[in-house]
């Protein structure tokens, strides 16, 4: 059985009465319920420590939004996995879109940074997806592809057998526009044909979220898809009655 995951993705969105609050909430709202899903936040970094020790007794995985490609050292403004480590981190996104464009991280990049968390033993979660000019001219398959098999090249599958990968179309982020069921459907199954050429069992057991505009009313067709296995919500993750019933969309 596959980890059913659905991960909350701040952006650089809240401040720390918001973040008290939204734990305060989460944890009211997971108290007693039982969840079909791993829940899993992923604050701006300065947030990460008070909301690690506000989650302390509670079901949720705190996730990063980003980690540095280097150890440590003189990398002014970076935050290494082995601090994330520190801050209670379990998990952490790699490869985002607005990463990859606005902030010109390459696969190489995405690498490095896969491979400083696995020093960690933090899970990555590897998200990838197509730009709407390369849906329109019929790459998206063949670009998708090529992220997932990039980092696949890289590693074992032993060394990849906490990983997670997040589909997530560029066109429908924060656009309002979700991906219909079926073409996230069909992107799943080519991500996940893609890894069984390198490994079937890890295939077989991987996690591969989709992300994309996900909210309360779309989250249930979505998930129903047959490999879907949750999802990275953005916008929608900020209101926790919104993200809770997303969690109890499966
Ligand atoms: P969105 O963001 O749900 O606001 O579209 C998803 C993401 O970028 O992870």
């Amino acid at each position: 059985m596959r980890r059913k995951i659905v991960a909350g993705n701040w952006k650089m969105n809240g401040d720390i009465d918001f973040a008290n609050k939204f734990c305060a909430d989460l944890r009211k709202r997971l108290s007693g319920s039982r969840m079909a899903c791993d829940v899993m936040v992923a604050p701006p970094a300065p947030y990460l420590s008070i909301m690690s020790d506000a989650f302390s007794d509670a079901d949720v995985t705190l996730v990063a939004q980003n980690v540095a490609e280097y150890a440590g050292g003189a990398y002014t403004g970076e935050v290494s996995a082995a601090m994330l480590k520190d801050f209670g981190c379990r998990a952490a996104l790699i490869g985002h879109s607005e990463r990859r464009t606005l902030f010109v991280e390459s696969d190489e990049r995405v690498v490095e940074k896969m491979s400083r968390l696995l020093e960690q033993g933090i899970a990555p979660i590897l998200c990838v997806g197509e730009s709407l000019e390369e849906r329109e001219s019929g790459n998206a398959k063949d670009v998708v592809g090529a992220q997932v098999d990039f980092v696949l090249s890289r590693f074992s599958a032993e060394q990849l057998s906490n990983l997670v990968i997040a589909y997530e179309p560029v066109w429908a982020i924060g656009t309002g526009k979700t991906a219909s069921p079926e073409q996230a459907q069909e992107m799943h199954a080519h991500i996940r044909n893609v890894v069984a050429q390198a490994d079937t069992n890890l295939s077989d057991g991987m996690s591969v979220l989709y992300g994309g505009s996900v909210n309360a009313a779309t989250a249930k067709e979505l998930f129903a898809q047959p490999d879907i296995d949750g999802g990275l919500v953005g916008g929608a993750s900020l209101k926790v009655e919104d993200f809770y019933a997303i969690c109890q969309s499966f």
